[in-house]
């Protein structure tokens, strides 16, 4: 299991007129990875961007792209999503039909899989997936928009998620993902998360301040 602690910004509190030059901005602050949030306005209720939009902003970093999918159905999708330079492609169970699968579509394109599980969802759901996934990515709040409120009760399923992968001797990384800040952070680091998903935090008081705003994370 991965140790050390990275940070991947969620450009869904960036400027996008300017996207491109966020990204530069993040990846000069020190930004490990960035956190692309995609959405349709059906499995949550906001749109933001699509494939056209990765593929524009991949020549912008060199830092792997985590693409979150929210998207119903995502199965159609996929294919998109890593030809337009995505590293890294989560999906939520509910999203699709037959999880393993996606998940192995996903690998057979020769990307990273994720497993996004809701506030709601239990953490049993990667049980039969965890020999194939290579992150699971904890939403801390009701997956569609930033600025929401840490709900206190993940921090359990961390917990949970990292003993389920110490046991499985696998290397999977645990993100979260909503209301982390210099707060929570502390928080979901010693319950074993390894990716900190953050928007509001690191996007407050624009580029200037993003370095700080990093480091007061980790
Ligand atoms: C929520 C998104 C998050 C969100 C996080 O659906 O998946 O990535 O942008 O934003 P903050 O850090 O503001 O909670
Ligand atoms: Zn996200």
């Amino acid at each position: 299991m991965a140790q050390k602690i990275q940070i991947a910004p969620s450009i869904l509190s960036a400027d996008f007129a300017t996207l491109g030059e966020e990204i530069k901005a993040l990846t000069t602050a020190g930004a490990d990875r960035i956190h692309i949030d995609i959405m349709d306005g059906h499995y949550v209720p906001n749109i933001s961007i699509g494939p056209d939009v990765v593929k524009a902003l991949r020549s912008y970093t060199t830092l792997p792209f985590d693409v979150h999918l929210m998207i119903t159905p995502a199965d159609p999708y996929i294919q998109a999503f890593a030809a337009a330079g995505a590293d890294t492609i989560t999906i939520h169970p509910d999203a699709s039909p037959h999880l393993h699968r996606s998940l192995q579509v996903i690998k057979s394109l020769g990307k990273k899989a994720g497993v996004a599980l809701n506030p709601s969802t239990s953490p049993k759901e990667i049980d039969f997936v965890i020999d194939i996934i290579d992150q699971v990515l904890v939403m801390t709040v009701n997956p569609g928009f930033g600025g929401q409120d840490f709900i206190d009760s993940q921090l359990e399923k961390i917990k949970i998620l990292h003993q389920k992968i110490t046991q499985s001797g696998r290397n999977i990384d645990i993100g979260v993902d909503g209301g982390i800040n210099p707060q929570t952070a502390p928080q979901v680091i010693a319950a074993g998360a390894n990716i900190l998903v953050s928007g509001t935090a690191i996007f407050a008081g624009g580029p200037q301040k993003y370095k700080v705003n990093i480091s007061q994370l980790i």
